[in-house]
């Protein structure tokens, strides 16, 4: 049985003092059935961990090295030192602004693993591979490609987000057919890669202008174990409300 997940990626969004009223707003009012996390920015994820009780925490990328001359980066070791459980892998603005390959993902992926932090990696095609008829290509290239080579100790750990370009950030929400149906090609390349088994117990959330009013219809989906969402994470009310429909 799968346990649905609600993800808030703030992306480079809330100053320290924003991100600590948002964690005592929500604290007492998020549901226990469900994991409910924030993926903050680096710098103020200390201060919320310190502050998180139920609220899950995660960061927003890994540099796939443990330590060295890689100004600007943050490591593993850094991440489980602030004590974060999750850490987004392979976000498609990491992918579009920061020319992350799959094969650094893949790389991503493994240390993630090796200091035991949870991975949510994100895939997705971007409009126009959409519309020439290439949205399984591409999915099954960045699934097989991110996982070339990964051992999954439990299945519970892992997280795949399905987020279409297209429909980040601009209010295009995939409908629930278009959504459960690449989730639904995801877990089947996932079975490919992992056996059934261990694909029928990994969390796959979907991305791209979620919010409340539209969270429920999505996570009706069989395929559909949750959400990561954007803008809509931002606010105390709406996160918690988010959650509790989700729940
Ligand atoms: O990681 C989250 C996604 O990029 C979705 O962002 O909910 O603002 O569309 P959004």
């Amino acid at each position: 049985m799968r346990k649905p997940m609600l993800a808030g990626n703030w992306k480079m969004n809330k100053t320290r003092d924003e991100a600590i009223q948002f964690v005592l707003a929500v604290e007492g009012n998020l549901p226990a059935s469900i994991d409910c996390v924030v993926c903050a920015p680096a710098i103020i994820l200390r201060d919320i961990v310190k502050r998180a009780e139920t609220l899950k925490v995660g960061a927003q990328n890994m540099n796939e090295n443990e330590s060295g001359a890689y100004t600007g980066e943050i490591s593993p070791v850094m991440l489980k030192d602030t004590q974060v459980e999750y850490v987004i892998l392979g976000h498609s603005e990491r992918r579009a602004y920061y020319n992350e390959t799959n094969e650094k993902i893949n790389a991503k992926i493994k240390k993630a693993l090796e200091f035991e932090l949870k991975p949510i990696v994100c895939v997705g095609e971007v409009l126009e591979e959409r519309e020439t008829g290439k949205t399984y290509d591409v999915l099954k290239e960045q699934v097989v490609k991110a996982f070339d080579g990964v051992t999954i100790k439990n299945p519970a750990d892992v997280i795949i987000a399905y987020e279409p370009v297209w429909a980040i950030g601009t209010g295009k929400t995939a409908t629930t057919e278009v959504a459960e149906d690449a989730c639904k090609f995801i877990r089947g390349v996932l079975a490919d890669i992992f056996g059934k088994a261990v694909a029928d117990e990994l969390r796959i959330l979907y991305g791209g202008s979620m919010k409340p009013s539209n969270v429920g219809e999505l996570m009706s989906e069989p395929d559909i174990d949750g959400g990561l969402v954007g803008g809509a994470s931002l606010k105390a009310d709406s996160f918690i409300e988010l959650c509790t429909t989700a729940a």
